[in-house]
């Protein structure tokens, strides 16, 4: 697939973004420094957040040496992600004891679990806000202009930031993030997400769709669907099912991907994250219909033992995921398959670990993300069980499962030798200007010399050569 098979955690790469600034008019002469940590999700929130900032006429910087505010969008999903984010903080302390005026913020997931904490007991920032507390980062920021620290970690049952057009960090780019809903109702027993994001709620329909049409507009070939679990994604439908007003159309996750792919077949669709206890066929059956629905998805499995995943409170067995995943092969043949596992769970025993590699053995995972299992506070693990695999036993499993990955990854790109796939071009490779790079329908990243094709077409490249990493041709015509 497209991207090395992670040893290393997204989590703790941070991202300093430059932000376009909306009204030049509106320029307050200070400078916000935005930093990004976790997932697609924060980074999506990121460009809301720089659209709220924008309009009280902030313009962002990547040099953190002349902000003269900082804020640090913020990830929990593992100790590490918050032990780096710590690292961050105590960075800006140092700045901030020699300029007093320079305020520090922190938002996010890591922001809406540790609540006033920061602010209280190690004095770090001047501003808490939780995921769903970004409207009011101007009056936040003006309380600490009155010599006051500022918390707002209230979650709301209804906000989606629908109406905030975020600023698109990729400006003039292909490839764009549009967040579908917000929150987590599944209690997966290991995960702080339901906690730092709080209850699962979709955005209007109407709002995404014109969000994906504007952004079209503006030149952009690609739209990824944002939610923790896109499959339960519902408009005007209560979570038993039933229609909430009668003179409102409801709308599923199915219908909503094709109202998005009906709006140019120019326009790539890719979603995430699937949950392999909600995916229906009739998701599949879009998928399979519209050419422009990329054949990729992304179902983490977590465990392939099905004692292991009862533990996790995942709500399927391996037997279901497998049936999952021939459904998806029966529907759209040739439909990439990616997912997330991770190795030593509470109470995992070598048998159960070896479920999870004979699992893999069985669906070979085009792409995986692959970690240790951190316990994270206030979570129903954490309650229930004890976090009782050894540290390097951990560590051998995951090395196990990152070793039969890799494999699968190469085999997947071999197999793609002496086809011609439909390639969208993203700019120019990293290692030369005389080649472009840009990805298949199965996400999957192609090199193949420039000659006169441009960012943003289509072009057909037939596949000659391979990494685990990438895939290597040249363009049919
Ligand atoms: N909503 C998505 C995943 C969100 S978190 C889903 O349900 O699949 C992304 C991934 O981080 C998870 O799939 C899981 O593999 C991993 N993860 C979450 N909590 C973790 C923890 N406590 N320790 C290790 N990995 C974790
Ligand atoms: Fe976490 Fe489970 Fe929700 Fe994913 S579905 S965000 S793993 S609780
Ligand atoms: Fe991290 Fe929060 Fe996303 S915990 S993975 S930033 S939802």
């Amino acid at each position: 697939m497209s991207i090395e098979n992670k040893v290393i955690d997204e989590s703790v790469q941070g991202e300093a973004i430059l932000y376009p600034v909306k009204d030049k008019q509106a320029i307050n002469g200070k400078k916000l420094y935005l930093e990004s940590y976790g997932c697609q999700m924060n980074f999506s929130d990121s460009e809301v957040v720089a659209s709220i900032m924008s309009n009280q006429g902030y313009e962002t910087t990547r040099n953190v040496d002349e902000a003269d505010i900082i804020l640090i969008n913020t990830c929990s999903i593992r100790e590490n992600a918050e032990l780096r984010v710590r690292q961050r903080l105590t960075d800006f302390k140092k700045k901030k004891d020699k300029n007093p005026d320079l305020i520090v913020g922190i938002l996010g997931c890591m922001a809406e679990r540790l609540k006033a904490e920061l602010l209280e007991e190690e004095k770090l920032v001047d501003i808490v806000a939780g995921p769903d507390a970004y409207r009011d980062l101007p009056n936040l920021v003006e309380e600490v202009g009155t010599g006051q620290k500022a918390v707002n970690v209230l979650l709301s049952r209804d906000e989606t930031y629908a109406d905030i057009s975020p600023v698109r960090l990729d400006q003039g780019g292909i490839s764009a993030f549009v967040t579908i809903m917000r929150g987590c109702d599944n209690m997966c027993s290991f995960c702080v997400v339901p906690f730092t994001r709080g209850r699962e709620r979709s955005r209007d329909p109407e709002s995404i769709v014109n969000e994906c049409k504007e952004i079209f507009e503006k030149g952009y070939r690609e739209v990824t669907l944002l939610g923790q679990n896109v499959d339960s994604y519902r408009w005007n439908i209560s979570s038993k099912g039933e229609i909430k007003d009668q003179n409102i159309p409801t709308t599923n996750f199915a219908q909503l991907m094709e109202r998005v792919a009906l709006l140019s077949p120019d326009l790539r669709i890719r979603f995430s994250t699937s949950h392999p206890k909600d995916m229906t066929d009739d998701v599949l059956i879009v998928m399979a219909k519209y050419e422009n629905i990329c054949s990729c998805i992304h179902l983490p499995v977590q465990s392939g033992d099905s004692d292991v995943l009862f533990r996790m409170n995942r709500g399927y067995t391996r037997e279901w995921y497998l049936e999952r995943i021939a459904a998806i092969q029966n529907i759209v043949p040739n439909c990439a398959i990616t997912t997330d596992i991770i190795s030593g769970f509470c109470g995992e025993t070598e048998e159960e670990h070896k479920n999870t590699l004979s699992l893999m053995d069985l669906v070979e995972f085009d792409f995986a993300f692959m970690y240790k299992y951190s316990e994270r506070p206030k979570t129903l693990a954490e309650r229930r069980f004890t976090d009782d695999v050894p540290e390097d036993v951990k560590g051998r499993r995951l090395e196990e499962i990152i070793e039969k990955q890799r494999e699968f990854a190469l085999m997947s790109n071999k197999k793609q030798i002496g086809t011609v796939q439909k390639v969208l071009v993203e700019g120019f490779s990293k290692r030369s200007s005389d080649y472009l790079c840009g990805r298949t329908s199965r996400n999957s990243m192609v090199i193949f010399p420039k000659l006169s094709f441009q960012k943003g077409a289509y072009v057909m490249v037939r596949i000659d050569s391979c990494t685990s990493a990438t895939l290597l041709g040249e363009a049919t015509k």
